[in-house]
């Protein structure tokens, strides 16, 4: 732990910093506007039963035209930082090529705002918007794909390397692999479990060489990605279910951490999948080159046990039964998975700094007749998730971070608009924005006040 004296009342350091995340396709709309080409998700929000309600992101938030609202409030907020993500297709339509100087633009206008507000960007360059000409070309199982992806880092660097100071390469990854390639929940919908792992290596190796580009562009700055690892906690003391979590938590953490920490891939667990990756000679230490820090998004932990190794269960293990209460989503809030998982990953891999980049919670937020959202459900799971990152700290966990999700209600992917993660309601008819009782709790978080 750092010493004290920069410590405040609330057990935070002074320079931890405070944030808000969102990502472009959840609420830009303006899908087609300045030449913006499409992207995988609106052409799977356009396959009959795909997303809930058969919603798109065609409008969203409309935060393409309507952003200066958005820093208004993240500056009532008082957040140090805005993590916001760039739509590819808005650089480039087809996913290679000149870039689109009208694209550049938004981006550089809303970081030089969001500066000017004194409010640091924070810049993911991929948040699940693949450009449709690229999956077209077989997406990311091919390795096209990296190299396209690398090219447009470069693109990005330079053109707002003087604003942008901290980047992100990839949002969850597990997430553009897993669940866009193998079970087929997200786009593009595909359900083949070997080209999720091809994709995981591309995605890995888009990350690496983006890394490369951006020390190769001399920009200031920072670059690491973010990650969702689930480390379940085994049900019972039982050795065997020790090893059932353990076997759990590989594919969404030591896929990721191993090779970016020049640990290769973790063996036992490709073996198990009967996959291997499509790794060529560099591969592996262009994923190794050493990032600033690692990005933990965390909403919920679950509780697993043994189970006997089989077509259905490959790692040998199943979710059980849990006490937790749930949100929307059906997922468990246990503040104490936060505290569980940023210790576990400081301590089984070198980060030189951690931050939560995304925690939040979708609850019902029916409004009162004055139209207020008194949310004291989503106030509870804040405040016990950020005193696990003050436990976390206290345990000299490098924690420098945590950004809420979200800043408004919008676009949950899969389930449309009927899941609710904002700070802020908005209006799906009129897109007016209405803070929630949990803007006004978070703001007190950020300003020392909130625990
Ligand atoms: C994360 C995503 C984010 C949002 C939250 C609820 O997996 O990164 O876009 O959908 O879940």
């Amino acid at each position: 732990m750092r010493h004290t004296s920069e410590m405040r009342g609330d057990g935070f350091p002074a320079d931890f910093l405070w944030g808000c995340s969102t990502a472009s396709y959840q609420i830009e709309g303006s899908t087609k506007a300045d030449g913006r080409g499409p992207s995988i998700w609106d052409e799977f929000c356009r396959e009959p039963g795909r997303v809930l309600g058969g919603q798109n992101g065609d409008l969203a938030c409309d935060s393409y035209r309507r952003w200066p609202e958005d820093i208004a409030l993240l500056r009532a907020l008082g957040v140090g930082a805005y993590r916001f993500s760039i739509a590819w297709p808005r650089i480039q339509p087809e996913g290679a090529g000149k870039p689109l100087q009208a694209g550049i633009d938004w981006y550089a206008r809303l970081a030089d705002a969001l500066l000017a507000a004194g409010i640091e960007p924070w810049a993911t360059l991929y948040h699940w918007d693949l450009p449709l000409a690229l999956e077209r070309k077989g997406g990311w199982p091919e390795r096209d794909t990296a190299l396209r992806f690398a090219e447009y880092a470069d693109i990005m660097f330079r053109a707002l390397g003087g604003r942008v100071k901290r980047w992100v390469t990839l949002n969850e990854p597990w997430c553009s692999a897993f669940l866009g390639y193998a079970t087929g929940e997200h786009a593009p919908g595909r359900r083949d479990e070997g080209a999720a792992y091809r994709a995981a290596h591309h995605l890995l190796l888009g990350h690496g060489l983006a890394v490369a580009a951006f020390r190769a562009s001399g920009a200031q700055g920072e670059i690491g990605i973010v990650i969702n690892p689930e480390t379940p906690r085994p049900a019972t003391l039982r050795d065997e279910d020790i090893a059932a979590a353990e076997r759990a938590s590989v594919q969404r953490t030591g896929l990721w951490l191993d090779p970016i920490h020049g640990r290769g891939y973790p063996d036992e667990h490709l073996c198990l999948h009967g996959v291997s990756m499509p790794v060529l000679a560099g591969d592996l230490a262009a994923i190794a080159l050493p990032i600033d820090f690692v990005g933990i998004n965390y909403y919920n932990e679950d509780a697993v046990e043994a189970a006997p190794i089989g077509p259905a269960t490959r790692e040998g293990h199943v979710r059980v039964p849990t006490w937790q209460p749930k949100t929307e989503m059906g997922w468990d809030v246990e503040p104490r998975g936060l505290f569980r998982v940023l210790s576990r990953i400081a301590t089984s891999w070198p980060v030189r700094a951690l931050y939560v980049t995304e925690n939040g919670a979708a609850y019902r937020d029916e409004p009162d007749a004055s139209g207020a959202v008194r949310d004291f459900d989503r106030i509870a799971y804040y405040r016990g998730h950020i005193a696990a990152c003050r436990d976390a700290l206290a345990h000299s966990v490098p924690l420098r971070g945590y950004f809420a999700w979200t800043l408004m209600d919008n676009f949950e992917w899969a389930w449309g608009y009927s899941r609710k993660f904002g700070l802020v309601r908005v209006d799906e008819r009129t897109g007016e924005r209405k803070p929630k009782a949990s803007f006004y709790y978070y703001r007190d978080v950020v300003a020392g006040q909130g625990l």
